[in-house]
Order: structure tokens, then C-alpha cells, then sequence
């Protein structure tokens, strides 16, 4: 037997992630229903254009914001909120109780989500890029 450990092509690991994917996520949460996660991505369109998306991740009956973004001259609209809006409605028809996304702390996008009846569950002390990371959630029901 001789071991190897590499990085993979894109793609290489798709089929062991496929197979292995309820086992994992099982062992980790000590949780054995089945796993259902899901992404949606939620555009705003001007024109045709995209102005604003975000992407929100379902599983295990908790959403999370993995990416919000509006364009900066299309900014102060309710574009933003009207995303956010949005994607509490797929995630409540997906009967999450939750949802959650992770900011920097004290920053515009925690003042935002805030403003849009999101609480602060924990700060991450230099979580990420050496900052400090709030974890904003908000019950759903
Ligand atoms: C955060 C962001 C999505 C807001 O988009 P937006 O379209 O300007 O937001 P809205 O116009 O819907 O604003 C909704 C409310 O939030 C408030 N708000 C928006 N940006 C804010 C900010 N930077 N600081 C404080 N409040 C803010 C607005 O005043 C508004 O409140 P009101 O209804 O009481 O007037 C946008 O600034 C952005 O893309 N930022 C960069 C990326 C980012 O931080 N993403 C979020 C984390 S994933």
C-alpha cells in the first residue's frame, strides 16, 4: 500500500464526495436522516441585467447566506432586502427555522442584516483573514 496525498483536478473528487456524502455529514452531526442541501441563487435584474445576487445554501433545515452582493451604483434601492426577502421565502417553503450568514463584524453588512431582524449569535474572534466574524441569524418561525 503506498499512500498519496495530492490536490486533485477539479472534478477528480466529485464522484467520492457523491457516494460519501450522507456517511460524512452522518458521522460529523451524529444525525442519520437523509440530507438534503441544496443551493439557490436569487438575482436581481435591471434592464435584463444582473444588479444583485445571492446565493443561499439549504440543508438539514437551516439556510445560510453564502454570498450577498449588490452593484455599488444600483445600492440603497431595497435591492438587497428585497434578496434577502426573497430567500427567507425558499427557505421557509424548505421549512428551515432558521436562517444564517457569517459577516465581519461591525461592518456595513452586519449594520444591514441587522436592520433586517438579524441578531448577532456569536462573534468569531479573528475568525477569518485575521478579523473578527459575526454570526447573524434570524428565526424564521
Ligand atoms: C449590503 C448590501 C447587499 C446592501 O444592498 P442594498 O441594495 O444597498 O440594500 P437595501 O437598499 O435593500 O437596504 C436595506 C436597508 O439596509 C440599510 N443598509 C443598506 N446598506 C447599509 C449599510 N452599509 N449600513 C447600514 N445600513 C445599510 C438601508 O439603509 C436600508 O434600510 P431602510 O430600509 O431602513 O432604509 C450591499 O451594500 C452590498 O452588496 N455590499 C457589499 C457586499 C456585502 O457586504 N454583502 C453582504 C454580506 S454577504
Amino acid at each position: 500500500m503506498s499512500l498519496e496525498i495530492a490536490v486533485a483536478k477539479p472534478g477528480d473528487a466529485t464522484a467520492f464526495w457523491k457516494a460519501n456524502d450522507r456517511a460524512w455529514r452522518g458521522e460529523l452531526w451524529a444525525f442519520k436522516v437523509i440530507w438534503h442541501e441544496q443551493t439557490h441563487d436569487i438575482t436581481a435584474t435591471i434592464d435584463g441585467a444582473i444588479v444583485g445576487a445571492l446565493n443561499l445554501r439549504i440543508a438539514a433545515s437551516l439556510a445560510h447566506v453564502e454570498a450577498l452582493y449588490v452593484l455599488p451604483e444600483r445600492r440603497g434601492n431595497g435591492i438587497g432586502r428585497a434578496l434577502v426577502a426573497r430567500s427567507e421565502e425558499i427557505a421557509n417553503y424548505y421549512n428551515c427555522h432558521k436562517v444564517s450568514v457569517a459577516v465581519m463584524n461591525a461592518s456595513p453588512a452586519q449594520r444591514f442584516f441587522t436592520g433586517s431582524g438579524y441578531h448577532t449569535e456569536a462573534v468569531l474572534p479573528q475568525h477569518t483573514f485575521k478579523l473578527d466574524v459575526a454570526m447573524l441569524r434570524k428565526f424564521l418561525l
